[in-house]
């Protein structure tokens, strides 16, 4: 088996910010309770015209410069997104066809806000095998675009960016370990119901509001902690390490009281928590993204750190990742 790391990494943030004052003016909300409740003060939406696929080929582009690998040069590109350009074709093949990186097999996985985490996994295994030299790995969302901006319990959570990364072999460090858990009995916890083949679009599922998310945020909150939590304790036992090895926890940006509890549960010190949620909310997928990709540019991971990736979402699904940078 060959050791994979992460060798570059790319993000791209849509520039228009809405912030909490903002969404006072649209729904029944309050800076104050947005900010002690989740931690979020902004997050970024799209413009009119920008989807998915167009964040994904700036944070894409961005990744392969940082990683100094040509486009040509990929041999796999996975796309985590719940919020794809279209049902099909995949956003990986308008991916592929715009890097021009005519060479690589492409494919999207539906992981919710555990998708980057899943996508690193799934690459891991084809590089570590010896079947594939470079595959790029997007975590991307416009979940404004599923975002009820009548409903305070969700749209004041969520916003837009997209994150990249290139894997590849690696002749030290790189990743260490892996774990995945689901439990689907909760799945109606946190969904889309309508638009799919359950409910297909009607007039009645627009009516009913069916295409926008529906979460039971409540209930989520315990599980989305205790399930972080083992994530995080099997990825580090697997690789016979402890949270007190940890140089940089990067957790999925849920809420800053999911991170710190799940942290402090760990036992990782506060101040090694990576947040970007302050300015972005929650992206599902592209959170655990965009924050490795911040926690590299500002320089809080350093060639031979620990690195503990940990994410958690709709499904629900879970995984965590323990890299030596
Ligand atoms: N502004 C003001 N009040 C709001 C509000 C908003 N935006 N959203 C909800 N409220 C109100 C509720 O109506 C409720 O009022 P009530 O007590 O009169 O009924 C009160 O605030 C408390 O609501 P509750 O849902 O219990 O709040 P909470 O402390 O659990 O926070 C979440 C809500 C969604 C922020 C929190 O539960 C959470 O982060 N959940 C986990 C999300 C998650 O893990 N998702 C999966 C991974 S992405």
């Amino acid at each position: 088996m060959k050791k994979v790391g992460i060798i570059g990494v790319g993000e791209y943030l849509p520039e228009k910010v809405l912030s909490n004052a903002d969404l006072e003016k649209m729904v029944d909300t309050s800076d104050e309770w947005i900010t002690t409740r989740t931690g979020i003060k902004e997050r970024r939406l799209v413009s009119k015209h920008e989807a998915v696929s167009d964040l994904s080929i700036k944070a894409a582009k961005a990744a392969l410069r940082d990683a100094k690998v040509k486009a040509q040069e990929l041999d796999l590109i996975i796309v985590a997104s719940i919020t794809p350009d279209f049902q099909f074709p995949s956003v990986a093949c308008l991916l592929q066809n715009a890097l021009g990186a005519k060479g690589a097999a492409a494919f999207d996985i539906s992981a919710a806000c555990a998708g980057f985490v899943y996508a690193i996994i799934i690459a891991q295994q084809f590089i570590a095998r010896g079947n594939y030299k470079n595959v790029l790995v997007v975590g991307a969302e416009v979940l404004s675009s599923i975002t009820d901006w009548q409903d305070r319990n969700t749209c004041v959570l969520f916003g837009d960016g997209a994150a990249a990364a290139v894997l590849s072999e690696v002749k030290s460090g790189g990743i260490l370990s892996t774990y995945m858990g689901c439990d689907g009995s909760a799945s109606e916890l946190l969904m889309v119901p309508g638009g799919g083949s359950r409910n297909p679009t009607s007039h009645k599922t627009i009516d009913n509001r069916m295409h926008y998310i529906k979460m039971r945020g409540n209930e989520l909150f315990k599980i989305a902690v205790r399930s972080m939590q083992e994530a995080g304790e099997k990825a580090l036992s697997l690789c016979g390490l402890s949270a007190k090895d940890v140089d940089c926890f990067i957790p999925h940006q849920a809420n800053v009281r999911i991170l710190t509890a799940v942290a402090s549960r760990l036992g990782i010190a506060q101040e090694k928590i990576y947040f970007n949620i302050q300015k972005y909310g929650n992206m599902s997928s592209a959170s655990l993204a965009t924050a490795l990709c911040g926690a590299v540019k500002e320089k809080r991971i350093k060639k031979g750190d620990i690195v503990l990736l940990d994410a958690f979402g709709a499904g629900l699904v879970w995984g965590a990742c323990v890299i030596k940078w």
